[in-house]
């Protein structure tokens, strides 16, 4: 059985020790999450067999066990978010002239390097929503292209994300869009990375929100606090024709079962056993994302966007505090902070008593600090801006 020693992990950084960890502290991303025990634990017990061939036990299991859980046929695992967006977008086209409608703030346009583009051929309609929140059937039917005029290109997929930025998409408009988007012949693949944070919060099962897509990304390592890997779902000729591309683009593992197990546990334990993340951890996160909200709010601050899940978006400029000054802040009294997103998870959870007295000392230093520098607030511009530039 696994024997840790705290201060050696500690200082060696192999760090099975969960929510005592790395991330203990970090609320740059819920990517951070640090793997557990009981995942050392299982990584020791697991098949250790080709999934090339598809022989891998704790993977094919795995791959079924997403697949009931969401109410989908069939399911592949891959190395990341990114790698199931993409093999899900390019299994969905099929042929050029094609087109992608999806919100301008998405992962697919934003921050996968352009890989739709590459990958596909596709022309993407990044489309503003005009609610701010979340695209509706509205903002859909006024930018898809559904006519075969030898000038346009045809919408062949929408892409959503849910959660984005932390924010939920109703269940009733997903499934407004997916309802005209089968009436159009369009598919539907759904960026689902934190889909499990919409479920957990009570919006609606992953079988409710699956069953609107075609096919539907979910990852292992962000809140739920897997190491490594993702999983896409849909249907077994999509998720046959998903594995057919992801051998192209060198994702046939040979012993995945070592990283499997241990998604299998963040599953089980951080997710929980049910459809709506019954007995799991990620319901928590919630409740203590809109009491450290009101924290800050309670100071005067305002926020960018609603709090929904485990995401908190604090406007800085209006604070007049530089996100360089806001994460230096953080870091004298010891928390990883990242621009003007906070992002909680279940290891900040378990360390909250901790964590929320550090986090109200920052806010209150942000507040009294106001007004006290030269009032300069960095230069934005008017692009799109990516939260990974930099914003000295
Ligand atoms: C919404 C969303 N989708 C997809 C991804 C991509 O995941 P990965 O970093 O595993 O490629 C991320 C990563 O943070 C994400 O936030």
């Amino acid at each position: 059985m696994v024997s840790v020693n705290r201060s050696d992990v500690l200082h060696n950084n192999h760090a099975w020790i969960g929510s005592a960890g790395a991330a203990s502290h970090d609320l740059r991303s819920d990517t951070m999450t640090t793997p557990t025990a009981s995942m050392l634990a299982a990584v020791q017990n697991c098949s250790l067999l080709d999934d090339v061939w598809m022989e891998d036990t704790t993977t094919v299991d795995l791959e079924s066990h997403c697949a009931t859980l969401t109410g989908k046929e069939a399911g592949l695992f891959v190395l990341s978010g990114t790698m199931g967006n993409q093999l899900g977008l390019r299994t969905l086209l099929t042929q050029p002239p094609h087109g992608v409608l999806c919100d301008h703030r998405s992962h697919i346009v934003k921050y996968e390097a352009g890989g739709v583009s590459f990958l596909t051929g596709a022309l993407v309609k990044a489309v503003v929503p005009k609610n701010g929140v979340y695209l509706t059937l509205e903002d859909v039917k006024s930018n898809a292209y559904l006519d075969d005029d030898v000038h346009t290109c045809p919408t062949r997929v929408i892409s959503l994300e849910n959660t984005l930025n932390g924010m939920i998409m109703p269940l009733e408009e997903v499934r407004r869009i997916s309802a005209f988007a089968r009436e159009h012949g369009i598919k539907m693949h759904c960026d689902g990375a934190r889909l499990w944070e919409v479920s957990a919060s009570g919006a609606g099962s992953l079988v409710d929100f699956a069953a609107c897509f075609d096919t539907v990304t979910l990852c292992f390592s962000k809140g739920l606090g897997a190491p490594i890997g993702s999983i896409l779902v849909g249907s077994k000729e999509a998720i046959k024709h998903a594995r057919w591309v992801r051998k192209s683009i060198g994702g046939g593992l040979r012993q995945p079962g070592v990283i499997t197990a241990a998604a299998r546990v963040a599953v089980d334990e951080t997710f929980g056993k049910g459809p709506n993340g019954e007995g799991g951890l990620l319901r928590n996160t919630h409740t203590l994302a809109q009491e450290v909200a009101k924290m800050w709010t309670d100071l005067g601050g305002k926020l960018i966007c609603p709090v929904h899940t485990n995401m908190i978006w604090v406007d800085l400029d209006d604070a007049q505090c530089p996100p360089a000054i806001f994460e230096e802040l953080g870091k004298n009294v010891g928390l990883k902070l990242f621009g003007n997103r906070l992002v909680l998870h279940y290891q900040i959870y378990e360390n909250r008593d901790s964590v929320v007295p550090k986090l109200a000392e920052v806010f209150r230093a942000v507040f009294e600090n106001k007004g006290r520098g030269d009032g300069t607030v960095p230069e934005k511009g008017d692009g799109e801006g990516s939260m990974y530039r930099s914003q000295k």
